[in-house]
């Protein structure tokens, strides 16, 4: 890994220097990359790792006797285990490697509400899910015949536990909700929602895609029964993420998909199922993937949260202060607590224009729904544009950002 950001105490420049992306330009301007929410850029030692394992170390794993896939299978289990260990999980079984928090979320619908649910059950949802975490359970309550209930939030975007509390009761089985919302970024008191959840014997998962590039995530301490999150907004590889669950629970679970890696024994008669955490991987996984996002867990380690966070928090604070001088902009998330996140419309333009003119620029943002439709129906809108910022986002990018929404302003004068 280069380490040289690290030995400077956060030096933003040497960071961006271990981002090959920013090396180019777009249409003749630097890039100015305010889109880690929908997917982080890459340092280089996560693109090495995916280069030399595919260069120096590849084989399948866990089926091979002979030297390259014995050593690639201890190597992604040790992958495995950074994970378990950056999480703060009690054992590596609980550690199910998966294509992102997606498939996660489908594989507890599927698996554990398939089993455990029925006809009158509940699942409390929030007002601000990513559609991966509505869809997967409206998919479930039809065919199960549940109710979906949905916890609000105020115009600012901050979750109202009270109302959750008034909400929750005997017929509530699950709370699938997420730790930061990708589309406000507002940070949800998600331990108490967790421990409200446990004193009517629901359980809890937690959509944490946007909490693992920002901050420490201790799953134990907070007692999440689920928590899933996709290696692609950590700085890690697209095509893994990570279905973390309390070993009881998927030990009770049936698997989610049938195939080679999660059998013991298989007979046309009947099939015995490997154990855990395998039990729930079938098929040749993203091995590739599963050490890239271990070296992007090494990196974000390295930098330290503390540092990540004093950084993008500082960011936050100087983009909500210049954000004010440009006309007509209304922020949409301002919660009390709120992780690197800009959601905004602006009186002149639809955010779609506000990102078109951007782009010219060099400034790429996500502008849209962003998978969260019924937040923007609830705040009568149809859409934001959104910045969100990463490692690597420095005060000029901010002041990019603002020149461009200043001339958004005169073209649509
Ligand atoms: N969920 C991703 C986003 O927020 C794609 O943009």
């Amino acid at each position: 890994m280069t380490m040289t950001a690290i030995q400077n105490n956060y030096n933003v420049d040497e960071i961006r220097r271990e981002f090959p992306i920013f090396e180019q330009e777009i249409y003749g301007k630097p890039l100015t990359f305010l889109d880690s929410a929908a997917s982080a850029q890459k340092p280089k030692c996560v693109i090495d790792a995916v280069h030399d394992c595919y260069s120096n170390e590849y084989a399948n794993i866990h089926r091979g006797g002979y030297f390259l896939s014995q050593t690639l299978t201890a190597k992604y289990e040790e992958a495995r285990e950074t994970v378990r260990d950056h999480i703060g999980a009690r054992f590596s079984k609980e550690i199910i490697f998966v294509r992102g928090a997606t498939e996660a979320i489908n594989l507890v619908a599927h698996s554990w509400g398939r089993k455990f649910l029925s006809e009158g059950d509940e699942i409390i949802l929030s007002q601000m899910e990513h559609h991966s975490n509505i869809v997967p359970w409206q998919i479930l309550r039809d065919e199960k015949d549940l109710i979906l209930t949905v916890s609000p939030i105020d115009q600012k975007g901050n979750f109202l536990l009270d109302e959750y509390k008034k909400r929750l009761g005997k017929k509530t089985k699950l709370v699938a909700i997420t730790h930061i919302s990708n589309a406000l970024g507002t940070i949800t008191p998600i331990k108490e929602i967790i421990r409200l959840a446990h004193e009517v014997g629901a359980l809890v998962l937690v959509d944490g895609c946007q909490a693992l590039p920002h901050m420490p995530v201790d799953v134990v301490d907070m007692d999440a029964d689920f928590y899933v999150f996709s290696g692609h907004k950590m700085y890690g590889p697209t095509g893994v993420g990570i279905l973390y669950g309390k070993k009881d629970l998927l030990e009770k679970m049936p698997p989610y998909q049938g195939g080679g890696d999660m059998i013991r024994s298989v007979t046309f008669e009947e099939t015995i199922f490997n154990e855990l955490p395998h039990k729930f991987e079938a098929g040749t996984p993203h091995i590739v993937g599963g050490i890239g996002l271990a070296m992007a867990i090494d990196y974000i380690n390295a930098l330290g949260f503390k540092n990540i966070h004093d950084h993008e928090a500082a960011l936050l604070d100087y983009a909500l202060e210049k954000i004010k001088e440009v006309e007509g902009i209304e922020l949409r998330g301002q919660a009390d607590e709120l992780a690197g996140i800009l959601s905004f419309t602006m009186a002149a333009a639809h955010p779609h224009d506000i990102g078109t003119i951007l782009d010219q620029d060099g400034i790429a943002i996500r502008t849209g729904h962003h998978c969260a439709q019924p937040v923007m129906d609830f705040m009568d809108i149809p859409a934001t544009a959104r910045v969100s910022f990463g490692l690597y986002n420095t005060k000029q990018d901010v002041d990019r950002l603002i020149d461009g929404l200043h001339k958004v302003n005169r073209i649509f004068a």
